[in-house]
């Protein structure tokens, strides 16, 4: 089932974050972070819940364009349908709130969520050179994709 996250899906969120980031060395995003996101009226976070959260999809609204923050499917999910069920969800949720682009960043090495994104229909915009940091002093592009709804 997809629905809207509340403030009492911090906790699992902050569990899913963890699964999704951690073993690529990113930061996660703790409990108290998630919660402070939902009192940002700008957001909107859809959630799959299977008994469990399985997968997420962040979005935040500023005018008639709106980013996605991030998206996850738990690892053990993955290749299943979850993002792009999300992504579609998350897609038609933006227009009758007056949304008609959606834009990300993607680190050009992400090939799971560039796959996602190209076959949702993004398309590239814009790179920002070194964006993202990689062990050592490895730098990764940021692919900026957007799609209009
Ligand atoms: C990116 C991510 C959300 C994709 O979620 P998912 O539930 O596995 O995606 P889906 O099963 O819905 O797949 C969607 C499409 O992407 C493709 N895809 C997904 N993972 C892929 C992979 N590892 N390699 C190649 N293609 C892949 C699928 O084949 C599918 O294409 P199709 O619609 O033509 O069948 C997931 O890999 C994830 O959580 N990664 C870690 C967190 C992350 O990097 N988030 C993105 C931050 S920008």
């Amino acid at each position: 089932m997809i629905r809207h996250a509340t403030d009492s899906d911090a906790d699992a969120l902050a569990t899913l974050h963890r699964r999704c980031f951690a073993p690529r060395g990113e930061r996660v995003w703790p409990a108290a972070e998630w919660a402070a996101l939902f009192t940002n009226r700008a957001t909107h976070c859809l959630v799959v819940d299977e008994d469990r959260l399985v997968g997420a999809l962040l979005m935040q609204i500023g005018g008639d364009c709106a980013d996605i923050i991030t998206i996850m499917t738990d690892p053990a999910k993955q290749q299943s349908g979850i993002g792009r069920a999300l992504l579609d969800a998350g897609m038609a949720h933006l227009p009758p709130l007056g949304v008609s682009r959606l834009m990300l960043e993607v680190a050009a090495d992400n090939l799971a969520a560039r796959a996602l994104y190209t076959r949702a229909g993004f398309r590239p915009i814009g790179i920002r050179p070194h964006y993202y940091k990689r062990s050592g002093t490895d730098r990764v592009d940021a692919l900026l994709l957007a799609c209009d709804l």
